[in-house]
C-alpha cells in the first residue's frame, strides 16, 4: 500500500485469489460500510460483469481486473461524469507506462485501432434520492494472447500490442494514482478543460454513429459529449441531439 502514492483510493486495498467478480464483492463490502477509495483486485475472476449483461473473462494472472469505491457527495444524477472521467485516466495512465496510442471509445472503453483493451463498468447504490457508493470496475486485458471466437477480431491485449510483459502490480498502482489525480482535479465533474483533454482522445469524436429513434434507425455525427458525458450527435438536417450510453452503435469501431 505505501507503494501506492495515492492517499484515498486504495488507501484500504483488498487482494483476492480468486472471485466471480471485484463489483459485486465490492457491493458487499459498500453496504457494510467500507471507507470511501476501497479498492478490490483479484488474481482471477470466474464470473466478470461487462456492460449491458455481458461477460468479462478474466483468467488467472492474465489480466488486471479491479473495482473502485466511493462514496461522493452527490445526488444520483450527478454522478454520470464519473465514468468518462476514469476512462480518461486509464486512457492517459496507459499512454504513459507502455507508450501505446490508445483512445477512449465513448464513452470509456479503451481501445487501440479498432480492438478493445480496456472495459469500464459503473454500478451506482442510491438510497432516497442520495448516493451511497459508487463503484466503478475495470478490467485491463494485460497478458491475454487467445479469445474467444466470437470477440477476437475486436479485443486485443497489452502483451499483443507491445511484445512486452507489464508487471500488473505496478499497472495498477499508475492507473490508480491517475484515477486519483483526474477525480480530485476534476471534482468529479466533466468542466471544460476535461471535455477538451477528453474529446482529444476519443476515437468516436468525428464518427458516424447510429441510434434507434422508435423503429427507425437513424445515424449523424458524432460531435462532441456534454458536461454529463453524453454524446451529442448531428443529423444530416443540421439538428443536434444528445444520446446517453446503451443508445448508440458506433460505425467501424
Ligand atoms: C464492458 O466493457 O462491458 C465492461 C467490462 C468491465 C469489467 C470489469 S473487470 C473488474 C470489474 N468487475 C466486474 O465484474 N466487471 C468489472
Amino acid at each position: 500500500r505505501k507503494h501506492l502514492g495515492t492517499s484515498v483510493i486504495g488507501n484500504n486495498l483488498i487482494v483476492l485469489d480468486s472471485v466471480g467478480s471485484t463489483n459485486d464483492y465490492l457491493k458487499r463490502l459498500g453496504s457494510d460500510g467500507c471507507e470511501n477509495g476501497t479498492v478490490v483486485t483479484t488474481r482471477e475472476q470466474k464470473s466478470g460483469k461487462g456492460r449491458l449483461g455481458r461477460v468479462w473473462q478474466s483468467k488467472r494472472d492474465e489480466n488486471l481486473a479491479f473495482s473502485i469505491l466511493l462514496r461522493p457527495k452527490l445526488a444520483p444524477k450527478d454522478v454520470t461524469p464519473i465514468t468518462p472521467l476514469a476512462g480518461l485516466a486509464v486512457c492517459k495512465a496507459l499512454r504513459k507506462t507502455t507508450g501505446l496510442d490508445c483512445r477512449i471509445k465513448w464513452p470509456n472503453d479503451i481501445i487501440i485501432g479498432k480492438k478493445k483493451l480496456v472495459g469500464i463498468l459503473t454500478e451506482m447504490c442510491a438510497e432516497f434520492d442520495a448516493v451511497e457508493y459508487v463503484i466503478t470496475g475495470i478490467g485491463v486485458n494485460v497478458d491475454q494472447i487467445e479469445f474467444p471466437e466470437e470477440i477476437a477480431y475486436k479485443a486485443t491485449s497489452i502483451l499483443l500490442e507491445t511484445g512486452r510483459h507489464y508487471d500488473k502490480n505496478r499497472l495498477l498502482a499508475a492507473l490508480l494514482g491517475q484515477i486519483e489525480r483526474e477525480f480530485t482535479r476534476y471534482n468529479l465533474e466533466l468542466p471544460p478543460e476535461a471535455l477538451e483533454e477528453y474529446v482529444s482522445l476519443c476515437a468516436t469524436i468525428g464518427r458516424s454513429v447510429t441510434f434507434k429513434k422508435g423503429e427507425r434507425t437513424v445515424s449523424g455525427a458524432a460531435v462532441g459529449v456534454t458536461a454529463a458525458g453524453e454524446l451529442r450527435v448531428m443529423l444530416s438536417d443540421g439538428t443536434v441531439r444528445t444520446l446517453n450510453a446503451g443508445e448508440v452503435t458506433v460505425q467501424g469501431i
